[in-house]
This record gives structure tokens, C-alpha cells and sequence, in this order.
């Protein structure tokens, strides 16, 4: 772990799937090539919603299948191409490497559900989701210090 004055820690109440959306398209808007976005929550928490509003705000318009079987799913965006990961049924660790973990960061951005499967990048971008109501979540981030910047005079 890096120190903790490099961190940026954030908690953001999402009322509904479509501040969810709005939480979606300002890390899409900030996602950068290497980036790994490692996100946490329960069954049901909004992991995939929120990993399909990031694709959507990329300009993915097809579906956007949940990978929680074929394990990873790729896209191509005008911005940088996208992965998205479901490690949850994962055996070893090392099958991430195996998913192209090293690829799809060198190429583009890394979204992973399940992440505490394998081992995470030291700069994840960590984000948790917890269910608070049948529409509410609430969203909690701990990003490298840059990200800062990004949530800087946003209403949430
Ligand atoms: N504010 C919200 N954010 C995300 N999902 C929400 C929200 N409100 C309701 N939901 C619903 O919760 C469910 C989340 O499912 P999913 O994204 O598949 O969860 P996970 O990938 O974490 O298991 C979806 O049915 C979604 O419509
Ligand atoms: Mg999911």
C-alpha cells in the first residue's frame, strides 16, 4: 500500500441507477490508458450497472453482457479499448494473467468485479458499492491522489 497522503478518498450517495449513470460517464470521461478499476460489492450491488454506464458513456451502444461466465468481455471505444473482467469464478490467482490482465492494460483500461480473486495493480482505482435501498447505493472510492481532481466541484 502506498502512503496514505497519496490516496484520494471519497464516499458518494447514489439515489438511483441514474446517479449511478452519472458516476459511470465521470470515470469514463477520466479513465486513462493502464488504469485498473477494481470493483467491490455484494451480489446485486451495481458492479455491472456501473461497469455498463462507463461502456455506454465510452459510446459502447450493443449489449453489454455481464461476464460473470465467460469471465472477460472486450470493447472497442473511441477513447481506449475497455475490458471488463468478473473474476468471481476464477480458481487460481494467476488465471488472470491468463485473461490478459498485462494486455489489457497496456492497450487500455481494466474494469474487474471480484478483484480480491487476484491480485490488483498498486494504482487501482478502488471503488465499493454497498446496497442501501432498493434503488440507493452508496459508493465509496480510493483512487491514486489524481483522482482527486476529477471529483473536484462535482455535486456528488
Ligand atoms: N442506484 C443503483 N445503482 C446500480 N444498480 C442499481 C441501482 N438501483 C437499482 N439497481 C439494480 O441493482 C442491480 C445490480 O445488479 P448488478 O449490476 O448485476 O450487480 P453486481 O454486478 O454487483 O452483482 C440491477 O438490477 C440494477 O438495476
Ligand atoms: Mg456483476
Amino acid at each position: 500500500m502506498k502512503d496514505d497522503s497519496e490516496r484520494f478518498r471519497h464516499s458518494i450517495a447514489l439515489e438511483s441507477l441514474e446517479d449511478t449513470a452519472h458516476l459511470g460517464a465521470l470515470i469514463a470521461r477520466a479513465l486513462k490508458k493502464g488504469n485498473t478499476l477494481a470493483l467491490r460489492g455484494d451480489l446485486g450491488a451495481g458492479k455491472t450497472a456501473l461497469a455498463r454506464s462507463i461502456l455506454q458513456a465510452l459510446g459502447v451502444t450493443g449489449p453489454i453482457a455481464s461476464p460473470t461466465f465467460t469471465l472477460v468481455q472486450a470493447y472497442e471505444t473511441a477513447r481506449l479499448p475497455i475490458r471488463h473482467f468478473d473474476l468471481y469464478r476464477i480458481e487460481d490467482p494467476s488465471e488472470l494473467e491468463e485473461l490478459g490482465l498485462d494486455e489489457a492494460l497496456s492497450e487500455g483500461a481494466a474494469l474487474i468485479e471480484w478483484p480480491d480473486r487476484a491480485e490488483m495493480p498498486e494504482d487501482a482505482i478502488n471503488l465499493t458499492l454497498t446496497i442501501t435501498g432498493a434503488q440507493s447505493r452508496q459508493a465509496e472510492i480510493d483512487a491514486p491522489a489524481a483522482w482527486a481532481a476529477i471529483f473536484a466541484g462535482k455535486d456528488f
